[in-house]
């Protein structure tokens, strides 16, 4: 069964929401990391594996459900598919280098760079909300041609 526009758009808005939590979550315990807690580095280093998880889990959902109505949606789709692509592309290497090379980091690059995920994240999905998730662009209704019967 297909989707109205208005259900992908609550879907994908309500992961968001979701994707904030933890976002405010992980911040929270940053400043302790950077001391050098021993175990809220345990606790952030888990918070964020958690968080990229879902996260992946997120980009491929948009892919799956919102990639194809912004194709045909208005005169830009084409140019919103590939912006999406290439931020999705890029999203995917950050996450790599996050669960990768940068668990062997000291505390204070580890939580740098963490830092500068949750404020990539948070850009991203204020600027995906105003450019795809806008109501108006997101709409069910559809065009009637008056008193045309075909
Ligand atoms: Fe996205
Ligand atoms: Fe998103």
């Amino acid at each position: 069964m297909e989707l109205e526009n208005s259900k992908i758009r609550r879907i994908i808005l309500a992961e968001h929401d979701v994707l904030r939590g933890a976002l405010r979550t992980i911040e929270a315990g940053l400043g302790k990391v950077a001391e050098g807690d021993v175990p809220a580095q345990i606790t952030a280093r888990s918070q964020l594996k958690q968080l990229l998880a879902t996260f992946l889990k997120h980009i491929e959902h948009e892919e799956r459900i919102l990639r194809p109505v912004l194709k045909d949606i208005d005169a830009w789709g084409p140019e919103r598919i590939a912006a999406m692509d290439s931020e999705h592309k890029e999203q995917r290497a950050r996450v790599e280098y996050l669960s990768g090379p940068l668990g062997e980091a000291a505390p204070t690059k580890w939580v740098e760079e963490v830092r500068q995920f949750i404020g990539h994240l948070r850009e991203d999905m204020a600027t995906e909300e105003q450019d795809c998730l806008d109501p108006r662009l997101l709409r069910d209704d559809v065009i009637v041609i008056d008193g045309f019967t075909g």
